[in-house]
């Protein structure tokens, strides 16, 4: 079973999408992470991120161990990453390393941005989670702000919406809902309540499939 959960940053999509592989026992995939580990090692190599070759080749050399780094998660490697994402390049050297993962047995549960549009579009499964940006913003300043991190709510709240603009509005695979993905507002659900709302449409996806084959 192949599950692609897309949506905007903040939206829970990386929570659920971990509870959803656990609760199935998949494999799971944050393909977030590997935008922001190419953005991280073209800043390491003042490679200019708007330099859609010398991004590539970053892709190129990547080694996926090292997509558990922590300092992966920081505001300024999410915004580098959005930018990074924009290069068609970029994103087809990337896109066989996800397909592939996806194609292993016995599945696997992808989240990011293009999962059920592009990378994909043949999944048995397809959320697409979304909030409010105020909603979402609120989520990523308590996050911040409980590890430490010294910033304001305005601030989260502009970033937020300069990632959606970019990441919405790129020419290639930019963030959109499939045209067969189920919505999922978390706007007003806590995280235990979105994870039985997606266990549900999950659910009712595969009895339908079931049906139909
Ligand atoms: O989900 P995230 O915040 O970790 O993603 C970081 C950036 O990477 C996001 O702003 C856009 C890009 N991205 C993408 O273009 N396609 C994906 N499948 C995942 C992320």
């Amino acid at each position: 079973m192949i599950v692609a959960i897309d949506g905007p940053a903040a939206s829970g999509k990386g929570t659920l999408a971990k509870r959803v592989a656990a609760h199935y026992g998949l494999p799971h995939l944050d393909t977030g992470l590997l935008y922001r580990a190419v953005a991280r090692d073209a800043l390491a190599s003042a490679i200019d991120l708007d330099d859609a070759a010398g991004a590539a080749g970053v892709a190129e050399a990547l080694e996926v161990a090292t997509l558990a780094d922590p300092d992966l998660r920081t505001a300024e490697i999410g915004e580098a990453a959005s930018r990074v994402a924009r290069h068609p390049a970029v994103r087809t050297v990337l896109l066989a390393y996800q397909r592939t993962f996806a194609s292993a047995a016995p599945g696997a549960v992808l989240d990011g941005r293009d999962i059920g549009t592009v990378i994909c579009p043949g999944a048995d499964v397809k959320l697409f989670v979304s909030a409010t940006p105020e909603v979402r913003a609120l989520r990523r300043f308590l996050e911040l702000t409980g590890r430490g991190v010294d910033i304001s709510q305005e601030a989260v709240l502009a970033d937020i919406r300069a990632r959606d603009e970019r990441d919405s509005t790129r020419g290639t695979a930019p963030l959109v809902q499939a045209k067969d993905a189920v919505l999922l507002d978390t706007s007003n659900l806590d995280i235990d309540a979105a994870f039985r709302a997606a266990l549900d449409l999950i659910e009712a996806a595969m009895s339908r499939a079931g049906r139909a084959g």
